[in-house]
């Protein structure tokens, strides 16, 4: 059976890409894979705060990414439980790492035919027409993408 990977962020515009990917599933008879990436802080975003900064963050980081994750968890059931999404079949994952790495990872290894995804995201700089991981994943996809307007 035919594969979408909806990336969300919890943005309007990826609750709408989840929407579209929905209704094109029903339609063509695709599953869905609904994938969140939370993004893990490097160590060298700290560096400035000097060495004490550092070690305590190394101490909680775990810590910090178990919290992230559950936070992400939480926020990709309730989108998915506000989707009609009956006759579906529907899968989702939590990922830590960096968004656009792991969205096209994921679309590669597990053979996905479709990307849908939103045209923005939180960050909602005008001065970019797309945003970033957008751009990256539409840049590095070897299926096709569909971009979604909020
Ligand atoms: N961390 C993430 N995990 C999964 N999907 C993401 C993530 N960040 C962004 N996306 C996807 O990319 C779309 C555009 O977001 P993004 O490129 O980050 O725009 P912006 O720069 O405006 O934040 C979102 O609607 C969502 O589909
Ligand atoms: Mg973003």
């Amino acid at each position: 059976m035919k594969k979408i990977l909806v990336p969300i962020d919890g943005s309007k515009a990826s609750q709408k890409a989840a929407e579209k990917a929905i209704s094109l599933a029903k339609e063509f008879g695709y599953e869905v894979k609904f994938i969140s990436v939370v993004n893990v802080p490097t160590d060298d975003k700290y560096a400035i705060f000097g060495v004490n900064v550092q070690t305590a963050f190394n101490a909680n980081r775990k810590e910090m990414l178990k919290e992230l994750m559950e936070k992400e968890t939480k926020m990709l059931n309730r989108i998915i439980k506000n989707l009609d999404a009956s006759d579906v079949k529907v899968e989702q994952v939590v990922i830590a790492g960096i968004p656009y790495e792991e969205i096209l990872k994921v679309a590669k290894e597990e053979n996905f035919d479709i990307i849908v995804m939103g045209r923005r995201g939180f960050s909602n700089i005008e001065r970019f027409f797309i945003g970033s991981v957008t751009q990256r994943v539409i840049a590095g996809s070897t299926c096709p993408v569909l971009v979604v307007n909020e």
